[in-house]
């Protein structure tokens, strides 16, 4: 059933009711789905704790929702199209009917593994469809997926198995990616001496040679060869977890982001379909990874709740060539075109040379998400890839807040460059400024906070509630705080202006700085450092690392090469510092507090001003950074 909204004065008749009653507003969206249960309350919660909870007491499953409840109408129509990293070799389509055995078989596969409902399981796959079947899977029996990405190294795949305590992995031999094969299970064995599992199983997708565990490690085909294609789904509370998704913060090590079953559910289907405006028989392809939350909302759970045909793309946007995505979009006969500012960027650096040739007439929709948009990127994807005539969908979210929370609805509201422009009914915005005062009306700037509770917000940090507390709930009394700063111009439209705090957004990545100072201090050479973001004309912004170290038996180049490895061998490629500058010194306060604002200045090349520096402990370290800057 859908719940989509057509026109501007039914969006803001729907606004106006989400926040004058929004139990009321939120429980008849609900009730479109099918819940073997129904809830008893609505919503119960406090901001202080915090503790919230939506739809109470309710049972029921979310692959039921995707499959049981719509199976009558649409077992035939494609659910997942999928494109390979090569483009001679074959796509795939799996329909409705095809996608719910492949869960089930895998579901099936999962228990006769001892995969109960509550076990934690890490997936950390390519953009095959098995991925998608594998988080529907665990879904399907109640056990907790953690998605990781696959460009992250061995040790930071090593974290997060320790920290949810994962019983398995699903994994595959390599994974394609451009004109690259990178030798995935490999990686795995190396985590898997750190942080053991019981259960290892891998798809085959390029048939290097890997080795194998006996009675740890099972091939995907031979673990489903003989499992049934139906499978009766765990019947999981409300507010039974879903999944954890690792995400970056401003300190310490990334941190597990809880989000749970009914509230998910209900946010990633109603904001899929009114954001993109999706019609039956529409193509939708959303281009980032599974392993982050744009690849868990908007690739998989929202859009196969709403019946819609996802596709999924295994390569990258330049490979054969710099038209591959436009080649997709026409081959497949995409509608709705989801991607990231950086890929639209990089693109933009080719001309429009790699675009002629392809028919992006099926286009209605586009959109764009991780990271601000720049104007000349949103006119260029306006101009040579939507030709004037489709709506862009500049969509504000976060892993925490699990679905979109700003955005225009597409072709109803109007839509302003380099603006997410208006909440989506049920989102309670608030500008505060330093102090944590609520600025209200029209033509202010502050920092971005939600004053009430929506379906799919994050619940807790895995194994540490006290972090979500202090991170989200603690810098302003009763609110969610986001790290983004904000304007709300003279029309009340929203525009985000980036983080407030240390976490840097780079190619639409969440990168906290304390997590890549403490993968360079790894390096047996380096005394300190501190890493800021600078500007950056394809990535959004770059990773600036200052770095004081001892140079006996190195070259300079030699350690900034060795550097890099090093953060990228811990982290993943991307954390991997775009400038590495070697200082004498840091400039510290008198209390030792790096003071980053000038760090930044100087990244950044902005020199004229640097402020007030009465308080450094040595001012001429400002200056010899400055000199030696690159
Ligand atoms: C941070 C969240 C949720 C999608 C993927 C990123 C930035 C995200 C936008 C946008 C300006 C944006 C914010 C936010 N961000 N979308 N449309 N305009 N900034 O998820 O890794 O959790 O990062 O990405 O700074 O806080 P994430």
């Amino acid at each position: 059933m859908s719940d989509r909204l057509h026109t501007l004065s039914g969006y803001l008749y729907e606004y106006q009711k989400s926040v004058t009653q929004p139990e009321e507003f939120w429980a008849r969206i609900a009730d479109s789905f099918y819940w073997r249960k129904r809830w008893s309350k609505t919503l119960k919660w406090n901001f202080k704790d915090p503790d919230v909870k939506w739809f109470v007491n309710g049972k029921l499953n979310i692959t039921e929702n995707i499959f049981e409840r719509n199976m009558f109408t649409m077992a035939d129509r494609p659910a997942i199209i999928w494109e390979p990293n090569d483009p001679n070799e074959a796509s795939r389509t799996l329909t409705y009917k095809e996608l719910f055995h492949e869960v089930c078989r895998f579901a099936n596969a999962l228990k006769a593994k001892g995969i109960e409902k509550g076990d934690r399981v890490i997936i950390y796959m390519p953009m095959v469809p098995e991925a998608a079947v594998a988080m529907l899977a665990c879904a399907r029996i109640g056990a907790i997926h953690s998605v990781v990405f696959a460009g992250f190294s061995a040790s930071a795949l090593a974290d997060r198995i320790k920290d949810c305590g994962a019983k398995a992995v699903l994994t595959s031999d390599g994974n394609f990616r451009g004109s690259k094969k990178i030798a995935v299970k490999g990686l795995v064995d190396e985590a898997l001496e750190k942080s053991p599992v019981d259960t290892v199983i891998v798809y085959q997708r390029t048939h290097q040679e890997i080795t194998m565990k006996e009675g740890r490690d099972f091939w995907w085909h031979d673990a489903v060869a003989d499992q049934a294609d139906t499978n009766v789904a765990e019947e999981m509370d409300s507010e039974d977890m879903l999944f954890i998704l690792y995400t970056s913060g401003s300190t310490g090590k990334p941190k597990g982001v809880v989000h749970t079953t009914g509230g998910y559910m209900v946010y990633t289907k109603y904001s899929f379909e009114n954001v993109f405006q999706y019609s039956p028989g529409d193509v939708y392809w959303c281009t980032a990874d599974i392993g982050w939350i744009t690849g868990h909302s908007y690739i998989v759970y929202g859009p196969l709740l709403c019946g819609a045909t996802t596709l999924m793309f295994e390569g990258v946007p330049t490979y054969p060539d710099a038209g591959r995505f436009w080649a997709v979009v026409e081959k497949h006969k995409v509608n709705q075109f989801y991607t990231a500012p950086t890929a639209i960027r990089a693109l933009q650096a080719y001309g429009t040379e790699p675009i002629q040739g392809y028919d992006l007439s099926s286009l209605k929709v586009l959109g764009s998400v991780g990271e601000p948009i720049n104007e000349e990127a949103w006119h260029w994807y306006h101009t040579h890839i939507g030709k004037d005539k489709c709506p862009i969908v500049d969509t504000w979210w976060q892993t925490e807040t699990g679905g979109i929370m700003v955005s225009p609805l597409a072709g109803i509201t109007p839509t302003k460059p380099a603006y997410a422009t208006l909440p989506l009914p049920g989102i309670q915005l608030c500008i505060v400024d330093a102090d944590g005062n609520e600025l209200t009306g029209n033509g202010v700037e502050g920092n971005l906070c939600v004053k009430f509770p929506w379906p799919s917000m994050i619940r807790t940090t895995y194994g540490d509630h006290d972090r979500c507390k202090q991170t989200y709930f603690s810098t302003y009394p009763n609110m969610y705080f986001t790290g983004d700063g904000v304007k709300r111009d003279h029309d009340g439209y929203y525009r985000i202006l980036g983080r407030v705090d240390d976490v840097i957004n780079v190619s639409g990545h969440r990168m906290g700085t304390a997590e890549v100072e403490n993968a360079i201090n790894e390096h047996p050479k380096v005394i300190e450092s501190a890493v800021v973001g600078y500007p950056h004309e394809v990535k959004g912004q770059g990773i600036y690392a200052y770095v004081i170290c001892d140079l006996t038996n190195r070259t300079e180049e030699n350690l900034i090469q060795e550097i890099k490895d090093s953060v990228s061998k811990i982290i993943g490629p991307i954390a991997k510092p775009d400038k590495i500058q070697l200082v004498p010194g840091l400039p510290k306060t008198r209390s030792g507090k790096i003071m980053r604002r000038i760090l930044r200045k100087v990244a950044e090349n902005s020199l004229d001003n640097m402020g007030d520096t009465s308080t450094l402990l040595d001012p001429e370290v400002v200056k010899q950074i400055i000199e030696g800057r690159k």
